[in-house]
């Protein structure tokens, strides 16, 4: 059996340090590409990570490259290509620049891995996983963005950390977009099965909340020269763990809801069932009036980031 082929494209911090998890995890071989300016610093990261094969035990082939070509027939390719916010600009400032960069991508990606699952971790996120896919012409199925296991990550880890117990031990779900408008939901969040409101008070749980939707920010402003790497990369690399591996992980992805929530034919992040065929269900969970409320405002900011894309791809 042939081993599962994963593109990465942008061989920054987010793309290398993703292909760093998915070889150690043995997910498959990986191909790290970035553009012709870059010359050879993809070939020099992925011959590092080769390097470091035989220290750690795994048998990935990691390859680097400015050419579409050696990404050919990829069964999952990563778009983490963009630029990165600096400190005080928000995710959104990246908007014209990143939906260029990630046409492009798309543009090459089409005909090079026309089978592939497309993962977008590009931001402002919601916006460029709907650009990839207005450019792909994929099935919505096909085309997902990471947003969500980051997020949550976040969240599960500030819990795990109020309480001093195992990050392990704590389930949680978000919803919504990529950003300051992200919807926890109180009803999914658990620690050892118990619910959170029974460990923690409210008025600290909503601390919790904002830290986690300031949760890039945060890292963006201790770092000074870019945003956060391993949290992201490390998310995405589950989602391509959880394609290659069919595992079927409910987890929450930004994926194409038209009825689904009543979004009308956005990216927004919902819980989904991920597998080998990319996203197989989209999970309606009932929501109370609040949390209804604010999903929709988080949908009524992607949509809004969408329409000034949009524009700005016109102009
Ligand atoms: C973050 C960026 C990657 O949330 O969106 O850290």
């Amino acid at each position: 059996m042939r081993r599962a082929k994963i593109s990465i494209i942008g061989a920054g911090n987010v793309g290398a340090t993703c292909a760093h998890w998915c070889a150690a995890a043995e997910l498959g071989d990986v191909v790290l590409l970035d553009v012709p300016q870059t010359e050879n610093m993809p070939r020099g990261k992925a011959l590092d990570l080769m390097q470091a094969s035989p220290i750690m035990g795994y048998d990935s082939t990691i390859i680097g490259t400015n050419d579409y070509k050696d990404t050919a027939n990829s069964d999952v390719v990563v778009i983490t290509a963009g630029i990165a916010r600096k400190p005080g600009m928000s995710r959104d400032d990246l908007l014209s620049t990143n939906a260029k960069i990630v046409s492009s991508v798309a543009e090459q990606v089409k005909t090079s891995s026309p089978n592939a699952v497309v993962i977008v971790v590009s931001n402002p996120l919601d916006a460029m996983v709907q650009r990839a896919f207005q450019v792909l012409g994929f099935p919505s199925n096909r085309v997902i963005g990471q947003a969500g296991v980051l997020d949550t990550a976040r969240y599960r880890t500030f819990i795990a950390m109020e309480l001093g117990v195992s990050v392990e031990d704590v389930s949680a779900m978000l919803m919504g977009g990529h950003g300051d408008t992200m919807v926890p939901i109180a009803s999914c969040t658990s620690v050892g099965g118990i619910p959170v409101s029974q460990l923690i008070p409210d008025a600290r749980m909503a601390e919790i909340v904002q830290r986690t939707r300031d949760g890039g920010a945060e890292i963006v402003s201790l770092l000074k020269t870019g945003s956060a790497y391993y949290a992201p990369a490390a998310a995405t690399a589950q989602m391509v763990e959880a394609v290659v591996r069919d595992k079927k992980r409910l987890i929450p992805v930004a994926a194409l809801c038209d009825k689904e929530y009543g979004v009308g034919g956005y990216y927004v992040g919902v819980p989904v069932v991920l597998g080998s065929g990319g996203v197989e269900k989209i999970v309606e969970l009932s929501l109370t009036d609040s949390e209804k409320a604010a999903f929709q405002k988080s949908v009524d900011a992607v949509k809004s980031l969408v329409a000034s894309m949009e524009t700005l791809l016109k102009g």
